[in-house]
């Protein structure tokens, strides 16, 4: 099975190193064999969570568009500004519309997380702190992230990291991520009766 990897950005500013990023993840997951679908946030517009919404509305489109294309994926990749030494409050609510769904969307859903900044942390406290919804709805969220400080400096004109030891960790943690998911492709838990 090829895998499929779900690859999105977060920041909504133009001329984003988080796009940046989400668009080298997705060149280098091509390239190692996966099946990408490179998305950004604002492809799914959702109105800030409100149960009275929900109730009279049900569930807007833009959330479904994203657990339609998450749903077609074995993994999700996301880049993530740190905003505030958290993560920005668009992804947040998306989480938050996403948790509402029966079966959980983001469920056993392996996860890559990565962040750019022009600090020297790279954003990764915001890392730390997405991880916390997401575990808490069950995702697989990989012990490894990528954080890319400086990232004002750190890319060449054609998109990759000026800097060979960062780009060889970029793409292993990459490959090592996809081969993990892979191998839950290939050996899935067999169903319990
Ligand atoms: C930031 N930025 C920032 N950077 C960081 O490393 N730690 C932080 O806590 C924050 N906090 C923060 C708050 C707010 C409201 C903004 C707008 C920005 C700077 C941030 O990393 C920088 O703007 C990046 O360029 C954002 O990522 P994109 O948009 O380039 O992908």
């Amino acid at each position: 099975t090829r895998v499929r990897a779900l690859i999105f950005s977060v920041s909504l500013r133009t001329g984003s190193y988080n796009n940046r990023l989400a668009e080298l993840a997705a060149r280098c997951s091509a390239r190692a064999g996966a099946d990408v679908d490179l998305a950004h946030i604002s492809d799914w517009p959702v109105p800030m969570y409100d149960a009275d919404t929900e109730r009279a509305d049900g569930p807007p489109p833009g959330l479904l568009g994203f657990t339609d294309r998450l749903a077609a994926a074995h993994a999700l990749v996301i880049a993530s500004p740190e905003y505030n030494a958290s993560f920005p409050a668009n992804i947040k609510n998306l989480i938050d519309w996403a948790s509402r769904l029966r079966p959980q969307p983001l469920a056993r859903k392996q996860v890559l997380l990565m962040s750019a900044s022009p600090s020297m942390s790279g954003g990764n406290r915001g890392l730390w702190a997405l991880r916390v919804p997401l575990e808490h709805l069950g995702a697989r969220v990989y012990p490894e992230m990528f954080s890319l400080a400086q990232a004002h400096q750190a890319f060449e004109q054609d998109g990759d990291l000026k800097v060979e030891a960062l780009a060889t960790r970029f793409s292993s943690t990459i490959t090592e991520f996809l081969s993990l998911v892979e191998a839950s492709v290939h050996y899935p838990c067999a169903k319990q009766h």
